[in-house]
């Protein structure tokens, strides 16, 4: 893996790499013995503050993720890396002049954890498992624009989950990326998901076309979405799997 910071430089060039990992793969305890250590001491005191395993699981497999990948784009042990948040909660790496400035964010949910390294653009991923909704109506009115619902209202109703679960980690991707969460006015933000770009960015004079976006069935039960600042890639999107083992 390019380490040099002309090799990063060459690698991340006008892309995103998006890594992947599959923490069922691994058991919890194994997981633990061979990685809890690469962890920091705030990281290692919210994993051990979770009640439920499945979510310590995922937290611990995405925090793994997120470190060794890191490693493979700059010459700094897993374990160094040192992080700070911005207003809304938004992670990032401290500030180092010896450091390529590398931009991550990271997204986990049940069976896949998935995290997106560029250099020094904006971006934001998300990753759901696509499942049926009780009142999967009342939440699209909570969180979509009217074209979107329009949108989402066109398709069959055995299609409804996906399509939902792909609008939604667009939107989620979008508002990780510009770093406000779930702070941003999500309704307000709109997407034409047949051309996959933002229709009104927040603010609303967001320059639309400073952004791309990636939209992708992970697995069969996951999507996948990605917003990340600049032109679109010359070459389609690589995901990589980090595979856990001891
Ligand atoms: C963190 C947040 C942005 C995403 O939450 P989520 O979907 O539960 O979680 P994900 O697994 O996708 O992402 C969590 C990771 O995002 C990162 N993150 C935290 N705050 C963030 C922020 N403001 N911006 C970007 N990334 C953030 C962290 O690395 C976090 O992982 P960690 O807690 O293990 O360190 C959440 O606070 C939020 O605002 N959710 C919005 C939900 C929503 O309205 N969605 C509507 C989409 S239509």
């Amino acid at each position: 893996m390019p380490v040099s910071e002309a090799q990063v430089q060459d690698a991340l060039k006008d892309t995103v790499h998006v890594w992947l990992a599959y923490p069922e793969k691994i058991s919890l305890e194994r997981l633990s013995a061979r990685y809890l250590s690469v962890l920091d001491a705030e990281e290692k005191e919210r994993f051990h503050r979770f009640h439920f395993d499945p979510d310590r699981h995922h937290y611990l497999a995405a925090h793994v993720l997120l470190r060794l990948t890191l490693s493979r784009y700059a010459p700094l042990p897993p374990s160094e890396w040192r992080f700070v948040r911005g207003s809304h909660g938004k992670p990032a790496i401290a500030p180092d002049s010896n450091l390529p400035p590398l931009c991550f964010n990271l997204s986990h949910t049940k069976g896949l954890v998935a995290c997106v390294i560029s250099l020094d653009r904006e971006c934001g991923i998300d990753v759901e498992t696509i499942r049926p909704m009780r009142d999967m109506q009342g939440v699209a009115q909570t969180v979509f624009s009217p074209s979107e619902i329009a949108w989402l209202n066109s398709h069959a109703e055995a299609d409804l989950p996906r399509k939902f679960f792909s609008l939604w980690t667009l939107k989620e991707a979008y508002i990780k990326a510009i770093g406000l969460g779930f702070s941003a006015p999500v309704p307000k933000i709109s997407f034409d998901m047949t051309a996959l770009r933002l229709e009104i960015g927040y603010p609303a004079t967001h320059d639309r076309a400073s952004w791309f976006f990636h939209l992708q069935q992970a697995t069969a039960m996951h999507s996948l979405a990605l917003a990340s600042r600049g032109t679109e890639p010359a070459s389609p999107i690589v995901c990589r799997e980090l595979i856990l083992s001891d």
